[in-house]
């Protein structure tokens, strides 16, 4: 009775201070530990309550009427019904009365020789503008898909922010992949513009993006205009449909307004693999997506003010979306992008980027750092790193060794590592050490962000629940939060199938996991989608490219442990007869994945076989090639229910090429 006298008594002077000030407060600024376990009651105790009072710390036109309604069980959670609000409103115009002539972007090319840019807000803000008029005259309307094909450039940012600003929806396709993997993304979202450039510099090479997205042109009808941004000088020849960036932007006045949208407008496709079939274009909408990486941006790196933050990732990735561009945006914060690779000219290429642009924050992917790991202690020569605070890790489990590496080494030993745990579809971080805060252990993402409620299952679905010893299960999470997509563009069916439909009731992530006293450890994926280097590939996807070859009966790939990439990808390919010239038909194989996916999805390892383990109903049973792959030949486990028992010893005895 008293301690309910007592919340009440809390609560009124929270809503007071709601009132008064509309500021941040704790939901949305975390700031001690203390801080953090209320916020986490807090969102328990009221999911809604405390989204909204997150929500609240942006712009809207209209507040909601309804924080969140749909049957999340089935997919169909929605976030504040009701709202209007514009993402690229909340990232820009909203920070020029006080942050005009702060640096919004910084952007290092890939030559060092080459000079560095900055934009201010309001310079980003005016070349958006500019590029939102260009997509006017194009004809781009609210809801068309513009798709970017783009390098690393700041015409990539503005192209996505004034995407963002009139309500187009963009869908990034990241420079390394072919024109083929292009193609079927420009058909799938069937995009009205195309923004592409010249060419990508890649250390000393050279991407010809123009020349490759033309050739994906015979197939994508939908395409009725190409912007095109002067970057490498690559001979171009412009049909009449196509313009250049440069001489379309200087038509233009630096002023544009904001599209007022709905909160559940979409906002931007990005296609990810799944376990079966193609890529699925992962949708998020503006409220949901703007709220969540807003709010975890500004908790889990916790920003001060003038910081420079460095994401590496590609704009190509969502992690390039949601902390290379939006996440620092929406918190007035600095973000810095860089064109080139972390190798050239050298491997202190990172170490002297963080020096010249004084980078506070570095966020990267452990195969970044554990190859880098492979270039000893001289990448290190003449650099200070001295102005580095926190430094994060992303996209695949991070091994003891590189988190110690990156802790001692680039952190001189200060520094922890915020590893963050989250997805594309998840929209932004969801477990992850606040920096500085809650303690970072190696290997471990450690403990859910306050409104995110992960739970782990076993096969039957039973929940392990952490009560002392280690529990071990899929990460599910069992209540909505706003950064989930959507959907699966145009198909709902493979969303709900694809997520909800595993565990009845929840999210299912596809990864495994650990629970113990210092929090969550993820091990991996635990479907059919292999992670080389951070970037997700769906076994099913190379299987189709390989057996494209004529002489590919039929080709199953799994992972194998690699000690840079994560993981390698490992095909076991059916043909006829032993080939007579093994390492030739390797390399047309590999040819194939690259035309149809692109060279970061190469099979490193390729073995010929003669026979596949399937079950009796034909399912290639993985798990047995899996160790195979591995290495781990001595004991397969039950081979019962398989077809042929005998092929499991035949295939281990063969050598990959
Ligand atoms: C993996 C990247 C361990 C995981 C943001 C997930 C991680 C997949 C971590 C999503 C991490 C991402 N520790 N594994 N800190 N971060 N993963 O969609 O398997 O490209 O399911 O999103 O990467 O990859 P995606």
């Amino acid at each position: 009775m008293w301690s309910r006298y007592l919340f009440g008594v809390v609560d009124f002077f929270v809503k007071l201070r709601d009132n008064r000030t509309h500021m941040p407060f704790f939901e949305a600024e975390i700031k001690t530990w203390e801080d953090y376990l209320r916020a986490y009651e807090r969102s328990e105790r009221s999911n809604a309550e405390f989204w909204a009072a997150v929500a609240d710390t942006f712009h809207w036109y209209e507040r909601w009427h309804t924080v969140v309604e749909g049957d999340f069980a089935r997919g169909e959670a929605r976030w504040f019904s009701g709202a209007r609000t514009n993402l690229c409103y909340n990232g820009l115009d909203r920070h020029l009365p006080d942050l005009a002539q702060k640096p919004a972007l910084i952007w290092e090319p890939n030559d060092p020789q080459d000079a560095s840019v900055t934009l201010t807000y309001e310079q980003l803000y005016q070349q958006v503008c500019r590029f939102s008029r260009v997509l006017d005259q194009l004809g781009v309307k609210k809801g068309d898909r513009v798709c970017l094909y783009m390098p690393m450039i700041p015409e990539a940012v503005v192209a996505m922010l004034a995407c963002a600003r009139i309500g187009a929806v963009h869908t990034v396709v990241f420079g390394g992949f072919s024109t083929a993997a292009l193609a079927d993304r420009i058909n799938d979202a069937q995009c009205k513009l195309l923004i592409t450039a010249d060419g990508a510099f890649r250390g000393d090479k050279i991407v010809p993006l123009k020349f490759m997205a033309d050739r994906a042109f015979f197939d994508c009808l939908s395409v009725e205009a190409t912007v095109v941004v002067r970057r490498t000088g690559e001979e171009v020849n412009l049909a009449a449909n196509e313009y250049w960036w440069h001489e379309e932007m200087e038509k233009q006045t630096p002023e544009r307004p904001a599209e007022i949208l709905d909160a559940e407008d979409p906002l931007f496709i990005l296609y990810t693999s799944g376990s079966t079939g193609k890529p699925k274009g992962v949708l998020h909408t503006v409220g949901g997506y703007m709220t969540y990486v807003g709010y975890t941006f500004r908790n889990v790196f916790q920003p001060k003010k003038d910081d420079v933050f460095w994401c590496t990732a590609d704009v190509g990735w969502i992690t390039g979306h949601s902390y290379a561009v939006y996440g620092p945006l929406l918190n007035g914060a600095t973000t810095l992008i860089f064109e080139g690779v972390p190798h050239w000219p050298d491997g202190g290429r990172l170490w002297d980027v963080c020096d010249k642009h004084k980078v506070n924050i570095f966020y990267t992917a452990p195969t970044a750092i554990r190859s880098l790991m492979t270039f000893g202690d001289k990448q290190f020569e003449n650099k200070s790193l001295a102005t580095l605070r926190t430094l994060g890790s992303v996209g695949e489990p991070i091994n003891v060794e590189a988190w110690e590496w990156y802790h001692q080494k680039v952190g001189g030993g200060k520094l922890p590592i915020t590893d963050t745990w989250w997805q594309t579809e998840t929209g932004g971080i969801m477990i992850a050490p606040i920096a500085g805060i809650t303690p970072a252990v190696p290997t471990y993402a450690t403990f859910p962000l306050p409104g995110i409620f992960p739970v782990l299952l076993d096969g039957a679905g039973k929940e392990q629940k952490y009560e002392g010893p280690t529990v071990y299960g899929n990460l599910c999470i069992s209540k909505p939060w706003p950064g989930l997509a959507r959907t699966t563009y145009g198909d709902h069916k493979r969303f709900v199938e694809t997520y909800f439909s595993t565990y009845p009731g929840y999210y299912f992530t596809g990864d495994g996991c650990f629970r113990d006293e210092h929090g969550y450890r993820i091990t991996g994926r635990v479907d059919d989608v292999v992670n080389v280097s951070g970037h997700r590939i769906g076994t099913a996807e190379v299987e189709n490219a390989i057996n494209e070859h004529p002489t590919a009966l039929e080709s199953a790939v799994v992972g194998f442990p690699h000690e840079v990439k994560g993981q390698g990808v490992h095909a076991f390919v059916l043909v006829v007869e032993t080939p007579e010239h093994p390492e030739k038909l390797a390399d047309e194989i590999r040819a194939e994945v690259v035309k149809n996916i692109g060279s970061f999805a190469k099979p490193e390892r390729i073995t010929f076989v003669q026979g596949l383990p399937k079950t009796r109903s034909g399912k290639i049973m993985r798990r047995i090639l899996r160790k195979i792959a591995a290495g781990q030949t001595d004991d397969f486990g039950d081979v019962s229910t398989l077809l042929d028992p005998a092929v499991v010893h035949d295939i281990a005895g063969l050598k990959y090429y």
